[in-house]
């Protein structure tokens, strides 16, 4: 039995059956290479699902989690701590929100986010509104709350009846759909502003500029969710900048620690009146670790300028793709993104191709069966999506 196979059958015998996962081992990262127990390298253009933002174990940050790990990791919010409010005031400085909440996930940050909306409506504004609107083809995460607000039916929710009452989800794009389900009952439409999961599909401007106009017309409140979208993966701080919007609240995590577990929930002063002490906690939230690290990430992508740089090899990997659409129309149907959250939507089923790309060394995802999905690290360099670019060209000239 060779090592992968060992690590394989150990895997079923001790983890839960939840993942369906690549048949590759992971042993050691940096910057944009994974090598697996044979040392067989790999080029990684999925940053563990737009985790490691930053390329994998910087000497940079590996340096300052050493230094915070000998200082202080955690003592719980019972106490004031100056890494918490460090990384706060760098966090709030990238946009228009004036509070944070730390969590440490992207669910975590939702749940705050819907939490937030329905107290702030009980408590502000006294009215008895609790209800969320979606999208459909969302994913907002697999807690209770966020996998009912996750716009998707399928096995991602049988068997968890019964779900929480109180969300909806309506189709993209269709304004009115989504005014009709607007009720007296409503606290908060909330949308990711790319949808991730759901095939890297940017919402358009129009619908966007609606969507605010409705939320300040039955004055209910806006969420955006950059869990997968935010921290310049877009090619700005905050994908909705690129709407030139401001949400009542917004949630972010992934990125946040370039792969420590952290999330956040971001509001303006207004909407955060909602919580008072006792109304939402977290044990672990932004600890003096996390924070630190978190503070870093912040640092470097201000001095790397990385917002830039996304947009930069995000127009670059785009226009190449659409050559690529062009020489082979039918097997790609589509290519789409913003800055370096990208997606290639083949014409037919993708696992061949999927698997193709990764005999030969790229770790990418497939959502839906047929899109090509890649959320590399804002410092890949140019060669990486070259040298991929030119590997899907062969496989598509190889397929009938
Ligand atoms: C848009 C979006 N929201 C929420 C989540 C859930 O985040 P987490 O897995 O950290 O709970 C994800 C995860 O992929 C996501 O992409």
């Amino acid at each position: 039995m060779t090592k992968y196979e060992s690590l394989v059958e150990n895997t079923k015998k001790s983890i839960c059956n939840t993942y369906g996962r690549y048949p590759v081992d992971v042993t050691k990262a940096k910057g944009s290479r994974l090598w697996d127990l044979e040392g067989r390298e790999y080029i990684d253009l999925l940053s563990g699902i737009s985790v490691v933002n930053l390329g994998h174990c910087r000497e940079d940050i590996a340096d300052v989690m050493a230094e915070q790990a000998r200082k202080l990791v955690h003592v719980s919010n019972l106490f004031y701590q100056e890494e918490q409010v460090e990384c706060a005031e760098k966090l709030l400085a990238t946009c228009d929100a004036d509070k944070v909440f730390f969590s440490n996930s992207g669910a975590e940050a939702n749940e705050a986010a819907i939490k937030l909306a329905r107290k702030y409506m009980r408590t502000v504004k006294n009215r008895d509104a609790y209800e969320i609107i979606t999208l459909e083809g969302s994913f907002h995460g697999r807690t209770l709350a966020t996998l009912t607000a996750t716009g998707q039916t399928g096995p991602i929710k049988d068997g968890f009846s019964p779900l929480p009452e109180g969300f909806s989800s309506v189709p993209v794009g269709d304004i009115e759909a989504m005014s009709a389900a607007v009720s007296d009952k409503t606290a908060a439409i909330m949308v990711e502003m790319v949808q991730g999961e759901g095939g890297i599909k940017p919402l358009a401007h129009d619908y966007v500029q609606a969507i605010v106009a409705l939320v300040k017309e039955k004055d209910i409140l806006l969420i955006v969710d950059e869990v997968q979208s935010g921290l310049c993966r877009t090619g700005k701080w905050w994908a909705h900048q690129h709407y030139a919007i401001t949400p009542d609240i917004f949630t972010s995590a992934k990125a946040l620690a370039n792969g420590l577990p952290m999330g956040a929930m971001l509001a303006t002063d207004e909407v955060a009146k909602g919580f008072t002490p006792g109304s939402h906690a977290t044990t672990f939230g932004g600890s003096a670790l996390v924070s630190k690290v978190s503070s870093k990430v912040l640092d470097i992508m201000t001095e790397e300028k990385l917002a830039d740089r996304a947009a930069e090899m995000g127009d670059f990997f785009i226009g190449e793709a659409l050559k690529l659409k062009d020489k082979y129309p039918g097997k790609i149907v589509s290519v789409r993104g913003l800055g370096l959250m990208l997606g290639i939507e083949l014409g037919f089923d993708g696992n061949e191709v999927f698997s193709k790309l990764r005999d030969k060394g790229f770790i990418l995802n497939l959502t839906k069966g047929i899109i090509l999905r890649l959320l590399p690290a804002l410092t890949i360099e140019r060669a990486d999506l070259v040298s991929f670019l030119n590997t899907l060209d062969e496989i598509l000239a190889e397929m009938d």
